[in-house]
């Protein structure tokens, strides 16, 4: 496939439900739901990627998951999961990983069972994020990780890469657009490129925020494939902040 063909391709929404749009090849910030050997649910926020979708509308995701995680185990036995996309208004679920000193966070998760309109799931459905995903879990390999944290030395330094085949999608809010990762980065950006007039003129911090900002906008093309419009706006940004630089 030529260029012009892969990038249509990427563009091309994997789910959309009035306004609810899922694309393919995009990373999305989720909040997966699981079971533990003894039947109790556990959340955790994770990344999945949509990779692919199939003929008859089912999406495949990829989710890559530090061993170290209590996710991790319960992944890796098969299964089921939930994938939940909060909205914008709810990035305090975000925060799951610190339930034990921010209680409350779990409060509307459903335990495995009937949800209502006689639906019956097999793992814990948040019911205060309306849209989401039940998937059927694969574990597909575990890779060795070569980012900051690995470099530093942090213990935990492989992923279990894990595939996540939805079996029923629900869209309950389709105002509620999903978080993708290209949000966060959009948003560390421009934090760094608006402190930019801080740092002294021709400093080494302000050459060191240069060289930050283009490894964002590299990472950009990774977690939102071909969204030219966005990568092209932190190009211009960047190259007005290295002129001011000298560099
Ligand atoms: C927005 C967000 C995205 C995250 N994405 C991932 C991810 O893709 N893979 C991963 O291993 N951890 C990811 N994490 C970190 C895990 O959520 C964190 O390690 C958590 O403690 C895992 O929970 P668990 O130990 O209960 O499984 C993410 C955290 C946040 C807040």
């Amino acid at each position: 496939m030529n260029e012009r063909g892969t990038k249509r391709n990427l563009k091309s929404p994997a789910v959309r439900a009035r306004g609810f749009e899922l694309r393919r090849g995009y990373l999305y910030e989720s909040i997966v739901g699981v079971l533990d050997a003894e039947g109790n649910p556990h959340l955790a926020p994770l990344g999945v990627r949509v990779t692919d979708k199939h003929d008859d509308g089912k999406l495949v995701l990829e989710a890559r998951v530090f061993t170290t995680a209590t996710t991790y185990p319960r992944l890796k036995r098969g299964g089921e999961c939930t994938v939940h996309f909060p909205g914008r208004s709810q990035l305090g679920l975000f925060f799951l990983p610190f339930r034990d000193v921010l209680p409350g966070l779990q409060e509307g998760v459903a335990p495995p069972g009937m949800i209502g309109r006689g639906r019956s799931v097999a793992t814990p459905v948040h019911l205060g994020i309306a849209n989401y995903l039940e998937a059927g879990v694969t574990w597909v390999e575990d890779e060795e990780v070569n980012d900051a944290i690995a470099a530093q030395g942090a213990a935990g330094s492989r992923r279990g890469v894990f595939r996540l085949s939805s079996r029923v999608v629900v869209v309950n809010d389709p105002g509620s657009s999903p978080i993708t990762r290209q949000d966060g980065l959009i948003l560390e950006f421009l934090v760094k490129a608006s402190r930019f007039r801080c740092c002294p003129p021709g400093s080494h911090l302000q050459r060191a925020t240069v060289s930050e900002l283009a490894g964002i906008i590299e990472k950009m093309d990774n977690v939102a494939p071909g969204d030219d419009k966005t990568a092209l706006a932190l190009r211009v940004l960047e190259s007005f902040l290295r002129e001011l630089n000298g560099s």
